[in-house]
């Protein structure tokens, strides 16, 4: 049976709008993570270990579901984790989600293998913005980008750590991927299975990395896998000195992207960032990993106050939202809770899924007895 947007009220239904309409290797690239997965399961399924504690009468007629974090108000407390190659999903790609994210008050990140350039986004919307930094060999390279974002008025500068190589993404070995996607007989049959895909990509203006295609072969529409642009392209000598520059060179709201360990977060406050994501980059790295749930009441004891505190990774529900934020978190990101709305149905369709989760964080809050986010604490939480 043929799904449609008006019938997804969920991320799981709007991932299978998504499968419907993307062709195997596109969709697989979206929906995988490493090796056996298993991080990437239990980044959602740890939120099903914990129940929340309600108190009532607590008179819920008027809910505040903002945050304040990373210097900047959000109006709701979840926003757009940076996510690669949007125009390989939706011909809109990240003018999409860009006005998306505009129109629900929250944070629109934008990753370094962008396929809209900065420059336009940042015409685009007056809403917060995080640019999502990559590391690369490349110093001039690194130079023009961090530039880029300053000239575009983007907000928050964030360095990804958790990619110093590839993950093991074994879907992506079994379809082919690469990006852009190169024809094989194998793939063939998968893009003349999705027509509508198909022709909007082949319609659409040609496929690049906009930010890179002028320094690297890889931005441009030369296909390569994800691994081999992390294990090629990134400096896998990065340090704490790299990022105490790089954080200098911005001197703004300066954000450290794939940390999991205490130790890491206090380094993160000494070297002067202004907010952590505490992330295993969607399960798609480090299979094995600790989920970010488990793992946020260890990191805000430790510098919570200090630094602001994002869980990413694994939220598909409204109460996944309010558990983090009740166990410590400041706000939380997503990057699959809207990156299916995209491929599935393009703005209207991550209209959708913000619209869904904010509908459920309101219901939740109220059902919760809360009516703004600094009455949520961890009294109201139980691990099983
Ligand atoms: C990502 N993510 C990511 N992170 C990053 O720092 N730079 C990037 O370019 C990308 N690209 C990317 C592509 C795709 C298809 C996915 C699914 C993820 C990771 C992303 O920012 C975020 O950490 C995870 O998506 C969080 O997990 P959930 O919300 O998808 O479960
Ligand atoms: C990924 C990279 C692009 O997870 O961050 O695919």
């Amino acid at each position: 049976m043929l799904i449609r947007l008006k019938n997804c009220h969920n991320v799981e239904e709007l991932r299978l709008l998504a499968k419907q309409r993307l062709p195997g290797p596109i969709f697989h690239y979206i929906d995988g993570a490493a090796d056996d997965e298993l991080t990437y399961r239990r980044n959602t399924s740890a939120f099903d270990d914990c129940d929340l504690i309600p108190n009532v009468l607590a008179g819920v007629t008027d809910i505040d579901m903002s945050v304040e974090v990373m210097g900047q108000k959000l109006d709701m407390p979840i926003f757009c984790a940076p996510t690669a190659l949007q125009r390989l999903f939706h011909p809109d790609g990240e003018r999409a989600v860009a006005r998306a994210a505009e129109k629900f008050g929250t944070l629109f990140g934008v990753s370094s293998l962008s396929t809209v350039s900065l420059a336009e986004i940042g015409e685009m919307i007056k809403t917060p913005k995080m640019f999502q930094f990559y590391f690369h060999k490349d110093r001039g390279l690194n130079d023009v980008l961090l530039e880029r974002a300053k000239q575009a008025n983007f907000d928050v500068l964030t360095l990804t750590v958790d990619t110093i190589t590839g993950g093991n993404r074994e879907r992506d070995l079994h379809t082919g991927f690469t990006s852009p996607p190169r024809l094989t007989l194998k793939s063939m049959f998968s893009f003349a299975a999705h027509p509508a895909w198909t022709l909007a990509y082949l319609m659409a203006p040609a496929f690049e990395l906009v930010e890179l295609k002028d320094h690297v072969s890889e931005g441009s529409n030369v296909s390569v896998s994800v691994g081999e642009y992390f294990s090629t392209m990134l400096d896998q000598s990065m340090n704490w000195k790299d990022a105490e520059d790089l954080c200098a060179k911005w001197d703004g709201q300066f954000c450290l992207k794939g940390i999991m360990s205490v130790a890491d977060a206090k380094k993160a406050v000494d070297i002067g960032a202004t907010s952590i994501m505490v992330s295993n980059h969607g399960g798609r790295q480090l299979d094995g990993s600790r989920s970010p749930f488990d793992q946020i009441a260890e990191i805000t004891d430790a510098v919570g106050g200090k630094i602001d505190v994002i869980l990413d990774g694994g939220i598909r529900r409204g109460t996944h939202v309010l558990k983090a934020i009740a166990a410590g978190a400041t706000a939380c990101s997503g990057g699959r809770m809207y990156l299916y709305a995209l491929a599935g149905a393009g703005q209207p369709g991550v209209e959708r899924a913000l619209l869904n989760l904010r509908t459920e964080i309101e219901r939740d809050m109220k059902l919760l007895g809360v009516t703004k986010m600094s009455q949520l604490s961890r009294d109201m939480l139980r691990y099983r």
